[in-house]
Order: C-alpha cells, then sequence, then structure tokens
C-alpha cells in the first residue's frame, strides 16, 4: 500500500508539469506516455497498458480526455493535462504506435474466482439482467474497433473502470457501458477483473 500511494504523488507531480513541456515529436512524444504508461506501454500502477490497445479506441479516449467527458478522478488528475497540447495527428500516431507492441499480460487478478468471471464474460447473467460481455468485446477479449481489448489488463484498473461507471462517472460519454455495469455487484466485478487480467 505505502508503495502505491508513493507512486501516486509522483505521478501527481509529473501530472502537473507535462502540459509545460515542449512537444518535439518522434521518441519524445512516446516518452511524454510511457514515463507514466510504463516502458513499452505495458502498464504501471494506475496508469493502464496502452500496448495492444485497439487504434480506434485510443484515440476516442484521447478525445474524452481533451473534451473532458472521461471525468473520474484519475483522467482528471494525469490525462487532460497530458494531452491537452497533443494535435489530432500526433495522437492519431501515438494511437498507431501503441496499438501496434504487443501486449503483456498482467496476471495480476485472484485465480480462485476467474473461472467464474469467465462464465460471466460468456454469458451473461441472464436473471440479473447482466449482458455477455463477449458480445461486444470478442471471444478472447481482444476488442473490435474502438470497443477495447480487455484482456491481460490489468485487475485494479479494470476493477476500478466497472465500478466507476456504477458511481456516475463518463455520463456525458456515448457508451453503453453504464447500462451495461450498472447491475454488476462488487463480487462479479471482482471476478470479472480477475478473468480478464489472466487474458492477452
Ligand atoms: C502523469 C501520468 C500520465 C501521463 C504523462 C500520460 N498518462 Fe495516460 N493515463 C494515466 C492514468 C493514471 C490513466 C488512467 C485513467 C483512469 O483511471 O481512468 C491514463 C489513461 C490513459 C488512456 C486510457 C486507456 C484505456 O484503456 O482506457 C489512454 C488512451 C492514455 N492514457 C493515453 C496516453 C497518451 C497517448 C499519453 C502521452 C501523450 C499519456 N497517456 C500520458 C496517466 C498518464
Ligand atoms: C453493447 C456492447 C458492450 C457490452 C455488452 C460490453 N461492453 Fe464493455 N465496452 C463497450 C464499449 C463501446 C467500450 C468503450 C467505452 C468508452 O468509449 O468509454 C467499453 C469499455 C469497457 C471497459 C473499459 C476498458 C478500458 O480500457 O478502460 C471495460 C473494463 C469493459 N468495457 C468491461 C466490460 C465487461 C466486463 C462487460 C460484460 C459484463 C462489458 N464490458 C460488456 C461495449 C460493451
Amino acid at each position: 500500500m505505502k508503495r502505491i500511494e508513493w507512486r501516486i504523488v509522483v505521478l501527481a507531480i509529473v501530472g502537473s508539469i507535462a502540459p509545460a513541456m515542449a512537444w518535439d515529436g518522434g521518441g519524445a512524444q512516446v516518452r511524454n506516455c510511457t514515463w507514466c504508461h510504463g516502458a513499452g506501454g505495458q502498464g504501471y500502477r494506475v496508469a493502464p497498458r496502452l500496448a495492444g490497445q485497439r487504434r480506434d479506441y485510443l484515440e476516442s479516449q484521447i478525445r474524452s480526455f481533451r473534451e473532458h467527458t472521461r471525468d473520474n478522478p484519475f483522467s482528471k488528475q494525469f490525462m487532460w493535462g497530458a494531452v491537452a497540447a497533443l494535435a489530432p495527428q500526433d495522437a492519431r500516431d501515438l494511437a498507431v504506435y501503441f496499438a501496434s507492441i504487443p501486449p503483456k499480460p498482467a496476471n495480476d487478478g485472484d485465480s480462485s474466482i476467474a473461472a467464474r468471471g469467465r462464465t460471466i464474460y460468456l454469458e451473461g447473467i441472464p436473471e440479473a439482467n447482466i449482458a455477455s460481455c463477449y458480445a461486444c468485446h470478442g471471444p478472447n477479449a481482444e476488442g473490435v474497433r474502438d470497443i477495447p481489448r480487455l484482456g491481460g489488463l490489468a485487475y485494479f484498473y479494470l476493477k476500478t473502470r466497472l465500478e466507476q461507471w456504477g458511481q456516475g462517472y463518463h455520463s456525458g460519454m456515448a457508451t453503453p457501458m453504464p447500462v451495461v455495469a450498472r447491475s454488476l455487484g462488487p463480487r462479479e466485478i471482482e471476478a470479472l477483473a480477475s478473468y480478464l487480467s489472466f487474458g492477452k
């Protein structure tokens, strides 16, 4: 826990100076992202993996940070500033770049509840009105177009994202996820996040 808090403090400092930095193209652009998102964009602490994510999804999220419609606390604190000076073409180039990197799975969920998560992922819970995730995110959670890859993302990130839609964040975004996530209970969220963290 101590280490996580320490990292958040560092991210807060970095987040506050990032917008003031000069934007000089090429490798420097990528480094502006990877000092939070980890080497090769594989994710680090609260900053999620970007490697292997869908290009269209990456672009749509950058746009939503710029337009302040993705408005959860970490997005506000870290991403609004990080993309404020990003030209649309640079956003596209970065999205293409990160999408092309082979992703590494986080493998950090609770393996004892992963099987339950897999069942919900594939079948939903019809009696509780919970949709199957498979229908949109694909048989291997690899995503398609602007629907994100979920397989191998970190447990903490997946869990927090699934909780936040139910808490009313991102209400200005046109996405089915608030409706999908609203009926998920804490145990279902933990099971799904665990299963997905072991994916690809
Ligand atoms: C100061 C740290 C920091 C920097 C610098 C930073 N990010 Fe982020 N980024 C974060 C955090 C933290 C999140 C998670 C936000 C959340 O919890 O919803 C995030 C989320 C994202 C997401 C959403 C991913 C998803 O799966 O939904 C994208 C896309 C993204 N960042 C792209 C970038 C790009 C491109 C750059 C470089 C221009 C960049 N980030 C620089 C910290 C940072
Ligand atoms: C009707 C289609 C649809 C269904 C069904 C669906 N999703 Fe999504 N999901 C989306 C879309 C579209 C996005 C991108 C949202 C955005 O742009 O903010 C998304 C985003 C997400 C994200 C954010 C990933 C990231 O990188 O931040 C998570 C986590 C997620 N979905 C989990 C699930 C789970 C778990 C289920 C099943 C219980 C599910 N989804 C069912 C369409 C769907």
